[in-house]
């Protein structure tokens, strides 16, 4: 047989070599990009919004609180452009005008980060109906619908990555800590990546989760106030005998929306210190 065998599109069959000439610099760069952070305004989304910055992303926050933090206005040190639209995610028509104003105000989308949610730390059985409902509309239906709109603008695009924060609690519980809604919802975030992942791939739309184990945040802090016992796991639980921190989480959220992760969709990213393999005591 002659010729060179080719793929459908008429790319040779053979191993390409341009290795040799991209660089991990280029690949994780996030140049020109326009990335939505939902619950950016403190804590982990806030970190977030500061490492697509540095790689050169313009940065959309969407948040339920008054003001972002004070640290938010030092993005703008990226020169990038920053943009803070207060916004609740249990809200549907809120979420699409949000979406729709930055496609606008950005030229198009180019990621998302859902790291907006709200946790319930209480026994099973002292659970009420409203307080969970909240949980289950901020963590699911605020991520399902906010993944939505982005997907839309990504989809008229033709490409664009989403990251969806899930959590160490979606696949283990500690019988110190009882979170059942809060860990369910987290769950059903993990498994939407999946089933979006499968989904979205055709339309070049990548969909992946971040599931962090402990990391120092004002969430974390307030559940260490009520529980000194707690505060203690934290550190002591976790094979690497420490809390994560927010730039733990950092260079994960670049890699996964730059085209380093360009082959990368429906996988979950386990940052917990090793948490989720085995816990030390
Ligand atoms: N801190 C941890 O150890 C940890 C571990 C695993 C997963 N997570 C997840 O990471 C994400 C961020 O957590 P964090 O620790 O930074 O907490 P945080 O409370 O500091 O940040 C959460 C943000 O979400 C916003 N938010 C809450 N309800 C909202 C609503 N209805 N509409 C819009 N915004 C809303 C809050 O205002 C806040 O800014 C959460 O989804 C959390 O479940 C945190």
């Amino acid at each position: 047989m002659n010729g060179e065998a080719t793929l459908r599109d008429g790319t040779p069959v053979a191993a390409d070599r341009t290795y040799k000439t991209c660089t991990v610099q280029d690949l994780l760069s996030l140049e020109g990009n326009t990335t939505v952070i939902t619950g950016g305004g403190r804590g982990i989304g806030l970190a977030l919004a500061f490492a697509v910055a540095q790689a050169g992303s313009n940065v959309a926050v969407i948040d339920a609180l008054l003001e972002p933090h004070e640290d938010f206005a030092e993005l703008k040190n990226f020169g990038i452009k920053a943009k803070y639209y207060k916004v609740d995610v249990t809200e549907h028509a809120q979420i699409i005008g949000v979406f729709r104003a930055i496609a606008d105000e950005f030229s198009g989308i180019d990621g998302c980060i859902t790291a907006a949610g709200i946790v319930l730390d209480k026994p099973f059985l002292e659970h009420g109906w409203d307080e969970t409902m909240k949980v289950q509309m901020v963590n699911q239906m605020g991520t399902f619908f906010c993944a939505q709109e982005a997907a839309k603008h990504m989809k008229s695009r033709g490409k664009g990555s989403i990251i969806m924060i899930s959590s160490i609690a979606a696949t283990m519980a500690i019988p110190a800590q009882t979170m059942p809604a809060y860990g369910a919802s987290k769950a059903f975030v993990k498994s939407l990546s999946v089933h979006l992942g499968v989904e979205l791939g055709p339309f070049n739309i990548r969909v992946n989760s971040i599931s962090p184990g402990y990391i120092r945040t004002d969430m974390t802090a307030k559940v260490g106030l009520q529980s000194p016992r707690l505060l203690e796991l934290f550190t002591d639980a976790p094979p690497m005998k420490k809390m994560g921190e927010r730039t733990d989480l950092m260079g994960a959220a670049v890699y996964l929306l730059s085209e380093a992760s360009a082959y990368t969709t429906a996988s979950d990213m386990m940052i917990t210190g090793g948490l989720h393999a085995g816990r030390f005591d």
